[in-house]
């Protein structure tokens, strides 16, 4: 975790309290905060509560993004991650549609913006959407914004989204490696975060869609690895299998960059069905078995890097906690009323207990099953 320490503002000291950046604060002109402080900590603190951060990425419009940020998100959820649905595509935001929120609207208040709870029987917790879309009069207003309205929506959709406590943020970016994607890995440095490519198999795709690896790469963003989208058709008359799109070597291509291909999904009506519908077709337990494997592989990857990263974050937060015992005033002042001797050897045996206890979940953290 990026800041375990620093809390949303509570109204106490020199903060106002308002979980909202000052652009959306109707006292803004009046107001004699220092208002970068206020907004930078509204930002730590969002990010501080969540655990492991993917952005989904391609470079390429069109590849499946979206669909797979959808389908990912959903299958966090259904294995039971609280999980936050973040819609970086400022003029393409499709995430309200792909989890039934189309044409709705949220406003902000004292605590910021409220994103939209995706609920369903498979979830245990439900899923927090964030999108643009709630906040445009209309689902096809044009967005023509300068980049730096992009910049600041960028910084809104972290900061100011009451996403609360989250396992994974998943991050639907918009096509391109420009201004949004750049702000965010800016923004996003020092946190977990995870980069999932997606791509399709023709040539033309892939040409476009490995520059977003090669960000990647350039900036030290670690790949989680790569969809290949739209990888097939099962004909649903014969149930014989063709591709749509010629392929063009991406096995090699990931292999040359030292990326992982994670799974092949088919194209599938019930995948597109269930963005149009409003529920990810990861929720339906009757997918097609080549569409339910290749997002589980998906899901899983996503799954054990996060738990990796759960586990160092548990690790170091019991390290400290060792650690403070070993200085703690109380124990300090129950050892000071010992009689010499026994002082010292009481806290030796103390501090050697600690330390072996905490060599053992290292250990096991480590050791088969444990930390990938
Ligand atoms: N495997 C698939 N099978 C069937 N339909 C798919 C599949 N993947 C994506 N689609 C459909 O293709 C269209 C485009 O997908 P999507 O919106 O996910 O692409 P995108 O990469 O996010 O696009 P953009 O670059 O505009 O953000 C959608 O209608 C979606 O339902
Ligand atoms: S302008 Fe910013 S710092 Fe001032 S009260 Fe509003 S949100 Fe808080
Ligand atoms: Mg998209």
């Amino acid at each position: 975790m990026a800041h375990p320490n620093l809390k949303i503002p509570d109204g106490s000291g020199e903060e106002c309290g308002r979980g909202h950046a000052c652009g959306f604060c109707p006292q803004e002109q009046t107001c004699t905060l220092d208002k970068r402080a206020h907004n930078k900590t509204l930002v730590e603190a969002r990010l501080g509560e969540i655990g492991q951060i993917v952005l989904v990425l391609g470079n390429k419009g069109g590849v499946g993004k979206s669909t797979v940020s959808a389908n990912l998100a959903a299958g966090l959820a259904a294995r039971g991650f609280r999980v936050g649905m973040a819609d970086a595509d400022i003029h393409g935001p499709n995430q309200s549609r792909y989890f039934g929120f189309a044409g709705e609207h949220i406003r902000v208040d004292a605590r910021g913006l409220a994103p939209k709870h995706f609920t369903d029987p498979a979830l245990r917790h439900g899923l927090r959407v964030g999108s643009l879309a709630f906040m445009l009069q209309d689902d096809d207003a044009p967005v023509v914004w300068r980049d730096a309205y992009k910049h600041d929506f960028v910084h809104h959709l972290m900061g100011s989204f009451d996403w609360g406590a989250l396992d994974f943020l998943i991050v639907d970016m918009p096509p391109g490696t420009g201004n949004e994607l750049i702000t965010l890995t800016d923004l996003l440095e020092g946190c977990d975060v995870g980069a999932l490519l997606v791509t399709t198999p023709q040539a033309v795709a892939q040409m476009d869609s490995l520059k977003a690896a090669r960000f990647c790469l350039e900036r030290g963003l670690p790949v989680i690895g790569c969809v290949e989208n739209m990888a097939g058709v099962v004909c649903p008359h014969c149930a014989g299998a063709f591709h749509l799109f010629p392929e063009a070597g991406l096995g090699e291509k990931l292999t040359a960059l030292g990326i992982r291909r994670l799974a092949r999904l088919p194209l599938d009506p019930a995948i597109a069905a269930g963005s149009d519908e409003g529920r990810p077709v990861a929720l339906d337990p009757d997918a097609a078995p080549p569409v339910a494997e290749a997002l589980a592989a998906i899901v899983g990857a996503c799954a054990a890097l996060g738990s990796a990263g759960f586990q160092d974050a548990a690790l170091r937060s019991l390290d400290a906690a060792f650690a403070e015992n070993l200085e703690d005033e109380d124990l300090a002042r129950a050892l000071a009323a010992l009689p010499e001797a026994e002082r010292e050897q009481i806290g030796r045996a103390l501090a050697e207990a600690l330390t072996e206890e905490s060599g053992r979940l290292h250990g096991a953290a480590s050791a088969p099953g444990g930390k990938a």
